[in-house]
C-alpha cells in the first residue's frame, strides 16, 4: 500500500506492506537513522516521534496509520527549539552510550511545549516511558532543566 507522510517538512510517498511498522518506515524505507528501536515492543521509547505534534513510540504505530500525518524526528535541523533541547543534553551531559537519547529528547521536546514550566516531578513522571540503561537520569533531567530555561525562559521548580 502506498503511505505518504511529511516527516520534518519534507513529503515521502513509499509503497509499503501493511503490516509495516512506523519506526521501521522511517528507518529502512526514508533512510532516517536517527529513530532507534530498542524493545519493539513499547517499553523503552528509544523511537519515539512526534506525530501530529504528540509524542508516539514509532514502534507501536503502523506506517499506514501515519498515512496523510506530519512527523517529526530526531533529525530536524528547522526546528529551533529542538536544536535547544540537543544543545542542552550536550552541555548536561545527558547521554553516555546515546542509544537512548533520540526518544529522550523528543519525548522532552513535547513536554515542553506542553508545560512551559514543569516541575522536577513533572518532568520525572513525563520520562516514565523511555529507558536509559547508562545515566541514572540525573543528568538527563538537568539537561531537561537546562532546555526549559533556553525555550520557556523559566526554572524550573526544584522538588
Ligand atoms: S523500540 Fe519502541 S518503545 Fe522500544
Ligand atoms: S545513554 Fe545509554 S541508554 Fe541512555
Amino acid at each position: 500500500m502506498m503511505v505518504t507522510v511529511k516527516i520534518n517538512g519534507k513529503e515521502y510517498s513509499k509503497d509499503v506492506e501493511p503490516r509495516t511498522l512506523l519506526a521501521t518506515f522511517i528507518r529502512d524505507d526514508i533512510g532516517l537513522t536517527g529513530t532507534h528501536i530498542g524493545c519493539d515492543t513499547t517499553n523503552c521509547g528509544a523511537c519515539t516521534v512526534l506525530m501530529d505534534g504528540r509524542a508516539v513510540k514509532s514502534c507501536t504505530v503502523l506506517a499506514a496509520q501515519a498515512d496523510g500525518h506530519e512527523l517529526e524526528t530526531i533529525e530536524n535541523e528547522a526546528d529551533k527549539e529542538l536544536s535547544m533541547v540537543k544543545e542542552s543534553f550536550i552541555e548536561e551531559n545527558g547521554l553516555q552510550c546515546g542509544f537512548c537519547t533520540p526518544g529522550m529528547i523528543m519525548t522532552s521536546l513535547y513536554m515542553l511545549r506542553k508545560n512551559k514550566n514543569p516541575s522536577e516531578d513533572y518532568i520525572k513522571n513525563s520520562l516514565a516511558g523511555n529507558l536509559c540503561r547508562c545515566t541514572g537520569y540525573v543528568s538527563i533531567i538537568n539537561s531537561i532543566k537546562n532546555a526549559n530555561e533556553k525555550i520557556n525562559g523559566k526554572k524550573a521548580v526544584v522538588k
